[in-house]
């Protein structure tokens, strides 16, 4: 069962990206299609080399989404440029098959002087992106001519820019990169050139949620736990293989429009007024926006019919139970679970026995399904654990990035 088609993935991540800054996003695709074109021009035709760059290319600005210097960043003039390179490194070095190729993020807007002492690869690729990413500034935001910004990287060559990338980004000018940039085909083209195979194509997808955490690390956690609590209680419940694994992607991806939500709104502690809870259920909107066509369509409807409800009073749609399938009704079950019993930053968990109170005050209601209410009941513990399990490496990645996030910036500011 195809799940999501990989060449999919990168209009999912596009789009989710979109609702927090449409400029950024498409200022990495530009990146992206002027890296391609100096990898062409230095020679590499190392298939995972250009998929990696491209990735890094169109994703090297990732930690600025979370940062208030979106609208520093796509200026020419650069202030602080450290805080979302080093962001970015770590998010991309803890949520992608990246690994430590994610360094070059690190260094994406480091001088080519103060690089020497680093691997000589990494200084390559850092220096390919530093250069592609002042060209498209200078062609975007600049705009003066073409020589004038043959000046500037003349004047910085050896010291701003490494001379082997000014180099590169001359053939490229040559060959009609800079007005390749305004052309909409070209753009396309440099994105859906089959980057990634299917465990990539699901590794990044994953990426995708964890970019919710630019909005709320706990939506993030959340999402975490109704995926686990989600497939625990459909094994339980005797569902087929090919269903858990539907329940586990409509549950990663049920959240997703959350990404487009305020902070403020997200993790507001206390009750919201009705124009903030109309913001809030908006979210659903949002994620059947962002998955649209992309993925599956039973993932696609568990992952936006969990607010719905069996009597009909649930949203966005006011669904009832004739139309709801025993997955999409088991979702709406975990998520709850998920959101009372798993702590957020704003509240504290609640007990099992609240928490079952109000699940069988729902069932009475005539909200949600008895039969899965009770498999939860059974069950708790069991899955309980294994959602605050399933979490853990998420929380420790946290922690990694908070930590090393300080340490690092230390040492440049
Ligand atoms: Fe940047
Ligand atoms: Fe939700
Ligand atoms: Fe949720």
């Amino acid at each position: 069962m195809e799940i999501i088609h990989s060449d999919k993935v990168i209009t999912v991540m596009r789009r989710g990206l979109n609702l927090i800054d449409k400029r950024l996003t498409d200022h990495g695709v530009k990146v992206m299609l002027v890296v391609q074109d100096m990898l062409e021009a230095d020679g590499c035709h190392d298939a995972s080399v250009r998929k990696d760059m491209s990735l890094l290319a169109l994703l090297h600005d990732i930690g600025a989404y979370r940062t208030e210097e979106i609208d520093n960043l796509v200026k020419f003039e650069l202030g602080n440029v450290w805080e979302h390179s080093i962001y970015g490194y770590l998010f991309l070095r803890e949520f992608t098959p990246l690994g430590e190729w994610a360094k070059t993020i690190l260094y994406h807007h480091a001088d080519y002087s103060a690089m020497e002492h680093e691997p000589r690869l990494l200084r390559h690729y850092s220096q390919m992106l530093h250069t592609a990413d002042r060209a498209v500034v200078w062609h975007d935001e600049v705009k003066r001519s073409e020589d004038e910004l043959e000046r500037h990287f003349s004047n910085g060559r050896g010291r701003i820019f490494s001379p082997e990338s000014i180099d590169l980004w001359q053939k490229c000018r040559k060959s009609g990169t800079f007005s390749r940039l305004d052309d909409p085909g070209c753009l396309d083209a440099a994105l859906s050139c089959g980057l990634l195979d299917d465990s990539e194509a699901k590794a990044y997808l994953t990426m995708v949620i964890h970019t919710i955490e630019f909005r709320s690390r706990v939506t993030v956690t959340h999402t975490m736990g109704v995926m686990e609590i989600g497939v625990r209680l459909a094994r339980h419940m005797g569902l087929s293989k090919e269903t858990c694994q539907q329940i586990y992607y409509g549950a990663m991806l049920h959240d997703l429009g959350k990404i487009g939500t305020p902070v403020s709104i997200l993790e507001r502690p206390g009750r919201l007024t009705p124009e903030e809870m109309a913001i809030m259920r908006q979210h659903v909107v949002l994620s059947g926006q962002i998955i649209d066509g992309c993925v599956d369509q039973a993932v696609a409807r568990i992952a936006l019919r969990h607010h719905e409800k069996l009597n009909g009073s649930g949203y966005p749609l006011g669904l009832s139970h004739k139309d709801l399938t025993l997955p999409e009704r088991l979702l709406t079950v975990a998520d709850i679970i998920s959101a009372l019993c798993m702590s957020r930053s704003y509240k504290e968990a609640y007990s099992k026995e609240r928490c079952l109170a109000i699940l069988w005050d729902m069932c009475r209601r005539g909200e949600l399904d008895e039969a899965i209410v009770s498999a939860a009941e059974t069950f708790f513990d069991e899955i309980m654990t294994q959602a605050d399990e399933a979490c853990e490496p998420t929380r420790q990645a946290y922690e990694r990035i908070s930590a090393e996030y300080q340490a690092i910036l230390k040492e440049h500011i």
